[in-house]
């Protein structure tokens, strides 16, 4: 697989078969990740790797919170027309998948990780300046570019911060630690209906200016 066809041909991965992933294989995306550029190669990325019991108190504690507690999301309201307009184009596009989906619910599946055997928590220290969540970013990008060729699934899930406090508590992560994402990493369940849907992408002229 090329780099142009892994970046064309990855999707977010809603439905996992339990088959745990062998670790020299989490090590490799884990390494494409690190092969990341960053501002003056600081690397400011953290990540934990979370399976078998760990995972299973994990996702326990996380929908124990949510029964308790129907948290908002932490998206300021102020997101301008066009980008919530994108966000509705998704959630109407992927609706006729997830209804032929048996019990899929974004919210639960996302506090479960949608039953991916391997939980990735990626972080930061809080002393890293907000702007290198871009350095992030692009390690992240890597990793899921990475997972994708050697035949895994990603989903990244930003959901589970709403339950950030429950999430270092539970793992007993240093408080120097500021979570910015949670990723599924598994092998894709390709029987799913959900994991049929590839959301549609803007054209390059809805966010592009040329100036010559
Ligand atoms: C920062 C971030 C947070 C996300 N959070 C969630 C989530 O909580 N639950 C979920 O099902 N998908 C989540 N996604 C996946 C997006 O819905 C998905 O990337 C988007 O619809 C585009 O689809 P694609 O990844 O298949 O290209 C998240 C993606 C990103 C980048």
């Amino acid at each position: 697989m090329n780099t142009l066809e892994a970046i064309y041909s990855r999707k977010s991965i809603r439905g996992f078969f339990p088959q745990p992933v062998p670790k020299e294989l989490i090590k490799r995306v884990l390494e494409a990740a690190c092969q990341a550029p960053s501002a003056c190669n600081m690397q400011p990325w953290e990540f934990i790797i979370v399976q078998a019991k760990a995972r299973e108190n994990l996702i326990k504690a996380l929908l124990d919170a949510y029964e308790k507690e129907k948290r908002p999301s932490r998206t300021q309201s102020k997101i301008p027309a066009k980008y919530k307009e994108r966000m509705q184009s998704l959630f109407n596009a992927i609706r006729p998948f997830t209804e032929k989906t048996p019990r899929f619910d974004t919210w639960r599946g996302s506090l479960e990780f949608y039953q991916a055997p391997v939980v990735i928590i990626v972080g930061k220290d809080k002393n890293i300046d907000y702007i290198r969540l871009l350095d992030i970013g692009l390690a992240v990008e890597n990793l899921m570019l990475a997972a994708h060729e050697l035949g895994l699934g990603t989903c990244p899930i930003g959901l589970t911060l709403r339950y950030a406090d429950v999430i270092s508590k539970t793992l007993n992560l240093p408080s120097q630690l500021e979570l910015v994402l949670t990723i599924a990493l598994g092998y894709p369940n390709p029987n799913l209906e959900v994991n049929k849907f590839k959301a549609p992408k803007i054209g390059i002229e809805e966010c592009i200016t040329w100036m010559e």
